[in-house]
């Protein structure tokens, strides 16, 4: 089989659809550079002195695991002097991290969660970076918070790696859906699946279902229906599945199908959802709408949310096409 580089495909996607320029490119293997590290100490657990939690605590009051903050740093080590970025923002950071001025400046904005899926760190279970890229808004110079917050539709590039039994980059520039393998050996990302499309139908679905008795009425009628299987109102028997790191969940549903929930829900009503919108909605709707799924918040598209802060939460419908279509309807229907 021949094998094609991430550095190739990035090339040659250029070539064809003018989609990835040469500072848009260094970037995305720049953030695949930094992932093979953030892989690498992963990998060692506790040979390395990575797991186990710090005494600080994340700007979501969140206890910061080791390994949260080791890949906060070297994704922003990694993206600082290459002139490509003109400020990162991070999930494990309350600020923007504007380009020291030591360096260039380019005219893209980078957004991560270092790493998704803090509850599996210490446990050996599957966790993930999920990153989104922005333009710089025309005529900034020095970059605020707000130059950050524009609806996901504008996005350039989104994609997340995935630290599990093999360690994969799956990656969209707004043309179809791409999966890359770590070679361990040769340290590089290879082509392994193009063009990912979610089927549209689905008899899977993810959701924390410990929440239940908090969850608003078009929830418990969706999950309740799903829950009634062959003799409920949906005539068959669903699966469910939850592994607790966004990016596995998601993983999954890119693969085989289903549908991915975490809904605001009355447990803390100040809380709207637990999901990120900046870190972890944007980027993943961006991924599944290019693979021919569907992301709504409830009653909207995910990608056409005007952000307000960084920080924002918002609450997560994605996957296979028609479950997200009538979960959202049942919501549209309460109001
Ligand atoms: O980053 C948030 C996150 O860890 C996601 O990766 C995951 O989907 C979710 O939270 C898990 O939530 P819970 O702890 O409620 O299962
Ligand atoms: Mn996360």
């Amino acid at each position: 089989m021949k094998r094609i580089s991430l550095t190739q495909y990035l090339v040659e996607e250029q070539r064809q659809h003018h989609s990835i320029p040469a500072e848009l490119r260094l970037l995305i293997e720049v953030v695949g550079r930094a992932c093979k590290t953030i892989s690498h100490s992963v990998g060692k657990g506790a040979l390395g002195e990575v797991l186990g939690a710090l005494e600080s605590e994340n700007v979501q009051g969140e206890v910061q695991k080791k390994l949260d903050v080791i890949s906060n740093e070297i994704l922003l080590e990694a993206n600082e002097w290459g002139g490509h970025l003109a400020a990162m923002a991070s999930e494990e950071m309350e600020d923007i991290h504007p380009i020291p001025n030591r360096y260039p400046k380019g005219e893209y904005l980078l957004v991560f969660d270092p790493l998704d899926g803090s509850s599996n760190i210490d446990v050996n279970v599957s966790i993930g970076t999920i990153f989104s890229v922005l333009k710089a808004p025309e005529g900034m110079t020095e970059p605020t918070e707000k130059d950050f917050l524009q609806p996901g539709a504008k996005q350039v590039a989104a994609g997340y790696a995935l630290y599990g039994p093999q360690t994969l980059l799956v990656l969209t520039t707004g043309n179809g859906v791409n999966c890359f393998t770590l070679d361990r050996e040769m340290g590089s990302w290879v082509l392994t699946q193009r063009n990912m499309q979610i089927p549209a139908k689905t008899k899977e679905f993810a959701i924390n279902a410990s929440n239940q008795r908090h969850w608003h009425a078009p929830v418990q009628r969706y999950i309740g229906e799903l829950l009634a299987g062959s003799t409920g109102p949906r005539g068959t028997d669903f699966n469910m599945r939850w592994i607790a790191s966004m990016v596995a969940d998601v993983h999954r549903i890119l693969n085989r199908g289903g549908v991915f929930m975490y809904p605001a829900d009355n447990k803390d009503p100040s809380k709207p959802g637990r999901l990120r919108l900046m870190y972890e909605a944007n980027p993943m709707a961006f991924i599944v709408e290019q693979a021919g799924g569907m992301a709504t918040d409830g009653k909207k598209r995910i990608l056409d949310i005007q952000p307000e802060k960084l920080h924002q939460r918002v609450p997560v419908f994605l996957g296979s096409r028609d479950e997200v279509a009538l979960v959202t309807s049942y919501h549209q229907e309460a109001v």
